[in-house]
């Protein structure tokens, strides 16, 4: 059973919008759309027809084919080709009732793991850990938000081990043992090299971690979405329009929240991206 996209046609509306500092009314009225109807879409309780969809898509600067088939839950990204030359495991968290992923990642040659965010749950963590028989060596956070960063505390405890972030990031609680990093920087984890992107607009420090062809990007971009501009749209815009789609088409995608995608997959079925150049 395919990971359900994290973003709605609501959400992508919504976050549309923030790209031109809409109200919803500044929407309804771009749209010549009632008002009321743009509060339904945006609360999931209407999906418009498809002329309706393609007005939307045109005064929001998306492509209107993308969005409308993401309005009718008919697209699902290409599952990406796992890299033979890394272990990666991906983990279905919880907070609460929110769906988190957080990764594991080992290098086949030496054995040697890391952490890719927390997904505030250690505990599964720590049982995964255990059930593959490795010691964590290394937590590597995308970002400082609760769902990816709370529980360092028991990780810290369990496997005594520093915690990489970007330094314009707040510093989470549970450890005081921090390697700041910056772009470009690269992580030795046994025979990987793991590069630190900075892929800031999500949050001011946001990173991505690049091993191979697998990217590691936090909430930076969703399959079919982006993620929330809480610091900067612009600068989210071109994380992922010149860094992340810096990389070949096969190069794999593994976000914070919904399924893992490909830089190709996006470029061409990202209403956001697809048909710019
Ligand atoms: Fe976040």
């Amino acid at each position: 059973m395919p990971t359900d996209l994290e973003d709605e046609l609501g959400d992508i509306m919504q976050k549309a919008r923030d790209g031109k500092s809409w109200s919803q009314k500044d929407l309804a009225e771009a749209a010549e759309l009632p008002l009321e109807d743009i509060r339904r879409m945006e609360r999931y309780d209407l999906i418009p027809p498809e002329d309706v969809i393609a007005r939307l898509a045109q005064v929001l600067d998306l492509e209107g084919q993308a969005l409308s088939v993401i309005a009718r839950n008919a697209w699902h990204p290409k599952e990406p080709i796992p890299d033979p030359a890394l272990d990666l495991v991906c983990l279905d968290v919880f907070m609460g009732t929110y769906p988190v992923k957080c990764y594991l990642l080992r290098c086949p040659a030496t054995g040697e793991t890391a952490v890719v965010d927390t997904g505030a749950n250690p505990e599964a963590i720590i049982k995964k850990a255990r059930e593959m028989k490795v010691k964590l060596s290394k937590i590597l956070l995308t970002h400082a938000h609760p769902d990816h960063a709370w529980g360092l505390d028991l990780l810290v405890r369990e496997f005594q081990c520093p915690t990489w972030i970007d330094e314009r990031e707040p510093r989470p609680a549970g450890t005081r043992d921090f390697r700041f990093i910056t772009d470009g920087e690269v992580i030795e984890l046994g025979t990987l090299k793991v590069r630190v992107l900075s892929t800031p607009g999500h949050t001011p420090g946001g990173v991505s971690y690049q091993v191979n062809r697998v990217i590691l990007s936090g909430d930076t971009i969703f399959a079919g979405s982006m993620g929330r501009a809480n610091s900067s749209w612009p600068d989210l815009y071109r994380s992922i329009t010149e860094t992340l789609f810096s990389f070949p088409d096969d190069t794999a995608l593994h976000p914070g929240h919904g399924p893992a995608t490909t830089v190709g997959e996006e470029k061409r079925h990202n209403p956001f991206f697809c048909g710019k150049s």
